[in-house]
């Protein structure tokens, strides 16, 4: 058995170690500054408990992108000078991040042991290489993000560090292949344990789905999909569960090969980013060669997020989790027995919100960010969840989960389709769509991104619409001075949110504007941005009447998106005539 000394070596703190909404993410080349990965690392570890340390597993493992492999050799040589007993690597560094938290929940190690937590690296959306993002988060022993409380417990300790510990003669893991390598330290023995990326997570979504009800959806000459991973860690997913479980054939999965720059693509579902399968499924400006499949989904860098695309048709998020959440007790054998309650994040439209009225659901509102959820699912109150931000989930993890997604899509179209599978026409993501409009009204929804604007005009545009809020009369005024047509501001205000589970407040997450119809406003600076700021801008607006639900959206949001633009001076503050991305 290899031996292993630790070091204790001096650093200084480095300034801008601040964890975003998830996780801190910089350009690699600031991660490679010397000492700039080590002591957010040591950070960590002084912010956790020592139990969850010292002699404890954790995980660490990510989307597979540029410096990810370098990483993990210096994150496990701190683990084991840190104390910590084993480290749980996938296999070649990847894992997804709902797999990491399936992992951390689910996976017993071959001593029996649990994690206590664990390493997620990556960036998520934001594009990879050596000039791109990385990034790094940690997640707590219920597989989910770390809570305000211990991120700020480690910018904290970013700010005054001035030692680290690791284990500098411990030789690098071959984490490429599976198996125990042990190595002998100061306080005993150190494992590091390389295990199948895919095994936990496939089994947690078999025991969730009918996939035998799937298999038969994919084997019908009427059916055929499309799934891009857009190069990220999803491929590794997708290829195990739709070409080996479920039976689809291999020209259903494009960009499945995980890539360390993501081919030097934007790995970001969306209708901008995931361009192949946008143009593949009929919505791109050229009309594809043959026929569109009948069903397209996307995933991000690490397959957290997911896109779902009908035939020519895109659903959007919002309506994502509503449908979901409408369909879930039948067409989903792990609701079967009803579910506990649902929540959207506050940017997200409301059309969650007629689900849950209608079902007579429990309902909640909570700021960006998927931690929130965490909280309502441990108390037994949430099982599914989702955001504008193509996040959908359920508390089978406490994550968000790209491949769960589409599962439970292509469950909802078997079950839809199981008397039908060999009938003339199936019933399509389409008509599920259109039909959940019929009954539970549509909510017309765009986002606006403005992309790293200069930081300060960002904060001046913000500020300038907290001004505004004082008076809705002057507010409105301004308004009929844009636009007739729309209805009056009602309420305007910063959302904040009290946790109904351990009654912590958090402050200024969005300015709204909310009118007399349903409609709203809403801004936000994005909190996952490596560079500059970035202006999010929500426009929604709720339609009931049947025979309006099935308009263009754009003009249908048109008269909101003018008020919008005009009233925050967009151009004005950010000399932007135009979005970078729209949603
Ligand atoms: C991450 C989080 C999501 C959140 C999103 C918001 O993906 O996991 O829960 O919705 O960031 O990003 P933003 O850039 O709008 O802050
Ligand atoms: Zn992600």
């Amino acid at each position: 058995m290899v031996l292993f000394t630790v070091t204790r070596k001096e650093t200084a703190p480095i300034q801008g170690q601040k964890p975003g909404t998830s996780g801190l993410r910089k350009k690699v080349t600031v991660f490679k500054q010397p000492n700039y990965l080590h002591n957010f690392v040591q950070a960590t570890f002084n912010a956790l408990s020592p139990d969850k340390v010292r002699g404890a597993t954790i995980v660490v493992s990510g989307d597979g992108r540029y410096f990810s492999e370098e990483a993990i050799q210096i994150i496990i040589k701190m683990a084991a000078a840190n104390g910590v007993k084993g480290v749980w690597v996938g296999q070649n560094g990847l894992l997804s991040t709902p797999a990491v938290s399936a992992v951390i929940r689910e996976r017993v190690g071959k001593d029996g042991s649990k994690a206590a937590g664990g390493f997620i690296l990556t960036a998520s959306h934001n594009p990879g290489g050596p000039h791109e993002d990385f990034g790094i988060k940690y997640n707590m022993e219920n597989g989910g993000p770390a809570p305000e409380g211990i991120t700020d417990k480690i910018y904290a300790n970013t700010t005054t560090i001035n030692e680290y510990f690791i284990a500098e003669d411990l030789p690098d893991v071959d984490i490429s292949s599976i198996g125990i390598t042990s190595f002998g330290g100061p306080d005993g023995s150190f494992d590091v344990d390389v295990f199948d990326a895919t095994d936990d997570y496939v089994k947690l979504m078999k025991s969730i789905f009918d996939f035998e009800i799937i298999k038969k959806l994919l084997a019908s000459p009427k059916f055929s999909f499309c799934y891009d991973a857009l190069h990220g860690v999803a491929g590794i997913y997708a290829k195990r569960i739709f070409l080996e479980e479920l039976g689809a054939s291999g020209s259903s999965l494009i960009n499945c090969t995980p890539k360390e720059d993501f081919g030097g693509g934007h790995p970001d579902p969306n209708l901008t980013y995931a361009k192949e399968l946008v143009a593949r499924l009929g919505l791109g400006k050229s009309s594809p060669e043959g026929e569109p499949p009948e069903f397209g989904a996307a995933a991000d860098g690490d397959a957290d997020r997911n896109m779902i695309l009908g035939k020519r048709f895109f659903v959007t998020p919002s309506d994502s989790v509503a449908i979901i959440a409408a369909n879930a007790v039948k067409a989903i054998p792990y609701f079967n027995s009803g579910l506990k309650g649902v929540a959207r994040s506050m940017p997200t439209s409301a059309a969650l919100d007629v689900v849950a009225k209608n079902l007579n659901l429990k309902f909640f509102e909570v700021p960006t960010g998927w931690k929130f959820f965490g909280n309502l699912m441990d108390a037994g109150v949430c099982s599914v969840c989702g955001e504008e931000s193509f996040g959908t989930g359920s508390d089978h993890i406490r994550e968000k989960d790209g491949i769960w997604a589409v599962l439970a899509w292509l469950s909802i179209l078997a079950y839809r389709n199981k008397d039908n599978v060999d009938g003339d026409k199936l019933v399509t993501v389409q008509d599920i769509v259109e039909e959940h409009w019929a009954t539970y009204g549509r909510h017309y929804y765009t986002r606006y991104d403005y992309e790293n604007v200069d930081a300060s005009a960002a904060k001046e545009l913000m500020a300038a619409l907290v001004k505004l809020q004082s008076s809705l009369s002057a507010v409105n005024e301004i308004i009929k001075g844009i636009r007739s047509d729309v209805a009056e501001v009602v309420e305007a205000d910063e959302f904040e949110y009290k946790d109904p589970v351990d009654g912590s407040v958090s402050k200024h997450q969005g300015i709204r504007y909310l009118f007399g119809d349903g409609s709203r406003l809403v801004f936000r600076l994005s909190g996952t941005g490596s560079e500059g700021a970035t202006i999010r801008l929500y426009i929604e607006q709720y339609e009931k009447d049947p025979s309006k639900t099935g308009r263009d959206s754009q003009d249908a949001l048109a008269p909101l998106v003018d008020v919008a633009l005009k009233l925050s001076k967009m151009e004005e503050f950010t000399g932007r005539s135009a979005p970078t991305v729209i949603t």
